[in-house]
């Protein structure tokens, strides 16, 4: 009966862990991962794959912080405002596999050939601006590095994301996604702009 009970436990603190927002935000990273495991030509499917979720979970990262400036009573933006965090971290992981993709597949037509497409008009804002402030982003989002950093800092630090927005608005463009560029960014600049205006 003891040892029934233990397991049952265990289960239940299992189940748990499965309804952690770190884990739902990255069950189609795992996927994603597993695939490209499984088959490396996949890569070129999965490029465009991880580039959209990278995308949404930035887009909805930044769009949190003036939905909540508004004092909308939203559940949904209630929620989501506690894990912003968690889809901050998520969309740079979607950003690590998109890149791995990137690599894979450029790699598989010659290495040196490979390393002249870091060079294209496109790729340049996303991989020398955009992947290096989403890195910190990334390494600084815990309790640690506000404490080691002050709030202050930390807070400066973090505002550089609007470079990386700036960055990854000209990678989906150039990339040839103008619409997809229209319907997430032109919402979020708006609603940006609402909330500075607010401010003022
Ligand atoms: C780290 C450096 C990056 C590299 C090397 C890179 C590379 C690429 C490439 C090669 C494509 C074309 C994919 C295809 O058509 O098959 C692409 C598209 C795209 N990327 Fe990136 N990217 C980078 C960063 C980012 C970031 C930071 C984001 C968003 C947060 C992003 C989002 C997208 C999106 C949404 C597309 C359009 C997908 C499509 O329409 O097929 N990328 N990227």
């Amino acid at each position: 009966m003891e040892r029934l009970k233990k397991r049952f436990k265990m289960l239940k603190k299992l189940i748990i862990k499965a309804y952690n927002p770190w884990v739902i935000f990255h069950v189609p990273a795992v996927i994603m991962l597993l695939m490209l495991c499984w088959d490396y030509t996949l890569c070129k499917k999965l490029t465009s794959y991880s580039g959209y979720f990278a995308l949404a979970f930035f887009v909805t990262t930044l769009l949190l912080n003036p939905l909540k400036s508004f004092k909308l009573k939203w559940v949904w933006v209630i929620k989501l405002n506690r894990y912003r965090r968690q889809l901050g971290v998520a969309s740079f992981s979607y950003v690590l596999i998109h890149l791995t993709c990137f690599i894979i597949k450029r790699v598989m037509g010659g290495f040196l050939q490979g390393l002249v497409y870091f060079l294209h008009p496109a790729i340049i804002p996303a991989f020398f601006i955009a992947f290096p402030i989403m890195l910190v982003m990334a390494v600084t989002s815990n309790n640690y590095s506000v404490k080691r950093l002050s709030f202050a800092k930390w807070k400066r630090l973090h505002k550089t994301v609007y470079m990386a927005e700036l960055a990854v608005m000209v990678h989906v463009v150039l990339m040839g996604s103008l619409r997809l560029m229209l319907f997430s960014f032109v919402p979020l600049c708006f609603l940006q702009f609402m909330r500075r205006k607010n401010r003022v």
